[in-house]
């Protein structure tokens, strides 16, 4: 049996590389799985220089996107982290099987490298083994995430090898990456970088809670090349490519019927199509958003009654975690 599983952090709004990575997914997995569990990754957003209150506040613009990209907490199961304290529980059972060789890796892994540059502690270099939790709590098989989380898919299957290997069970199944069409969105100010909220310039960042005014004026800047009429090339034009890439995600056209359309035509048309095709997707995500967030009790009865049930399970499934490795 498949187990979905998947979160986000409340860094802030969710943007377009997390919709068009993971998100557009969450939403059509929902009606193929009755068992989709959907986390606000809250406690992972501590190891950046952030308020609790941020945090909190941050929860709920997010979990009010996710609600108006069509999530429907009826169908899917949809809490923040922190609510349930068995992540915690369970990463750190998972951090005391993880020995000399995953610790190592800890601290090779590049997002750590980045990040303890601006804001070091340790839970930044934990970061993993938490996720890893936040992954296994669930038993979870499928993971619904964008490409940049690869590493951290590969270091839940070590960590849970360890634990297995510890002690002489097998609590823990590998577990599997789900990608989507467009698994790395890059940056619309910088191709050779992905659209991220925690580096590179905010021009290059679509936010799906970004005016009409903001998505065009930001496409119209994107950054491509002087080379004239359209031609596929992504090494020679990256900027151009992932405006087609972008087309063909946002439009649910194929990408080669996308480059057919455009070659040789000038790269103003498109980025004016491409424009307004963001508009049409985002402006209604945004709207609906920001009604919801005029309801905030309505957002948080969601994520209170979301983590009732994500506890249950997750009750059950540390007891039976437990009782496996005879501590119970
Ligand atoms: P986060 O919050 O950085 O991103 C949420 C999702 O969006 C995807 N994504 C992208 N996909 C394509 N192109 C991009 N430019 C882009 N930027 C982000 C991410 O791959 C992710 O799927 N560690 C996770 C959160 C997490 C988690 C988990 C995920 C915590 N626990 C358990 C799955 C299972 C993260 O930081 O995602």
């Amino acid at each position: 049996r498949k187990q979905i599983v998947s979160a986000i952090q409340p860094t802030g709004e969710p943007h377009l590389g997390n919709y068009l990575g993971a998100l557009k997914q969450w939403v059509s997995l929902q009606d193929q799985h009755d068992n989709c569990v959907f986390g606000l990754a809250d406690n992972h957003v501590f190891t950046s220089k952030i308020t609790a209150k941020q945090v909190r506040q941050n929860t709920l613009k997010q979990t009010a996107v996710l609600l108006s990209l069509g999530l429907d907490p009826d169908k899917v199961i949809l809490y923040k982290h922190s609510a349930v304290l068995q992540h915690t529980a369970l990463a750190w059972l998972l951090s005391t099987a993880a020995t000399s060789g995953l610790i190592s890796k800890l601290r090779m892994l590049p997002q750590y490298k980045e990040k303890s540059q601006v804001h070091d502690n340790l839970g930044l270099l934990t970061y993993p083994v938490l996720m890893s939790a936040d992954i296994l709590l669930f038993h979870g098989t499928h993971i619904p995430v964008g490409e940049d989380q690869n590493i951290h898919i590969e270091f839940c299957n070590s960590i849970a090898q360890y634990f297995n290997r510890a002690y002489k069970c097998e609590v823990f199944q590998t577990v599997s990456q789900l990608l989507t069409t467009s698994p790395r969105v890059k940056s619309l100010a910088d191709p050779s970088l992905k659209m991220s909220k925690s580096y590179g310039k905010a021009s290059g960042v679509i936010g799906m809670l970004d005016t009409d005014d903001q998505i065009r004026k930001k496409v119209k800047k994107a950054v491509t090349d002087s080379f004239g009429p359209i031609t596929v090339d992504q090494d020679e034009r990256p900027g151009v490519y992932n405006l087609l890439l972008l087309l063909s995600a946002v439009s649910d056209t194929h990408f080669r019927e996308v480059c057919r359309k455009y070659e040789y035509r000038n790269v103003v048309e498109l980025k004016n199509d491409l424009s307004e095709c963001l508009v049409g997707t985002v402006g209604p995500v945004r709207d609906r958003a920001l009604e919801l967030l005029g309801d905030i009790g309505y957002v948080e009865k969601v994520l209170s009654v979301g983590a009732e049930k994500a506890s249950e399970i997750a009750e059950k499934n540390l007891d039976s975690i437990y009782r496996t490795i005879g501590l119970k």
